[in-house]
């Protein structure tokens, strides 16, 4: 069940480096791709950095809206990760061939992809520089909710192996989240 998440704490869902994917709306489309570039960037507000390259439609999208969703998509869905981030929803609705379903947001436009560990729902700070030297956006963390069978008490439980976050490598490789270990 999705449980919401403090914002404060919503840095925790990215603090580990999954690799994300990221949805966007405007003019009545709707997008996905795949983003390994993304992290946490402050506690309270709670803002994330994410690289979206110039090419994208993703980008096109997002710099109309100022908004967009990083989704923590799991390993069952690791081929659709990398379908969403190796073709553009300028050629194709990625939603309708993917087998990724959007769903209603709860504070922004942007859908949200169906089946993900957890959702940060993003407003664009607007960074002009750095979003056209360097493909960087700064969203501020509007709503965050994540499945409390997996992260609950402001800590990732992973205890299925289909339902772990994923890391990329290249070339179509992956690493699924790992063991937890504390040394305190
Ligand atoms: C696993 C994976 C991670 C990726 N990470 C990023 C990223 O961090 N930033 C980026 O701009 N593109 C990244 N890409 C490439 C985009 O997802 C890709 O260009 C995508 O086709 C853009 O889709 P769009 O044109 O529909 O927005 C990644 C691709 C894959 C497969």
């Amino acid at each position: 069940m999705l449980a919401d998440v403090e914002l404060a704490k919503a840095y925790r869902l990215l603090n580990h480096g999954p690799t994300v994917l990221v949805s966007s709306a405007a003019g009545g489309r709707q997008n996905v791709m795949a983003a390994a570039w993304a992290m946490p960037l402050d506690f309270d507000p709670p803002k994330v950095l994410v690289v979206i390259d110039k090419s994208t439609y993703s980008r096109e999208l997002i710099e109309v809206s100022g908004e967009f969703i990083l989704n923590i998509p799991c390993r069952a869905q690791a081929g659709q990760v990398l379908s969403a981030g190796s073709d553009s929803g300028r050629e194709r609705n990625k939603f309708s061939v993917s087998g990724l379903q959007p769903q209603p947001a709860q504070r922004v436009g942007a859908p949200r992809v169906a089946d993900c560990l957890a959702y940060l729902e993003c407003k664009v700070v607007p960074e002009p520089h750095n979003q056209q030297r360097y493909d960087l956006f700064i969203g501020e963390v509007v709503a965050a909710q994540a499945d409390d069978g997996v992260f609950r008490d402001g800590r990732w439980h992973f205890s299925d192996d289909v339902r772990r976050s994923l890391h990329y490598i290249a070339g179509g490789a992956f690493f699924a989240t790992g063991e937890a270990f504390s040394v305190v």
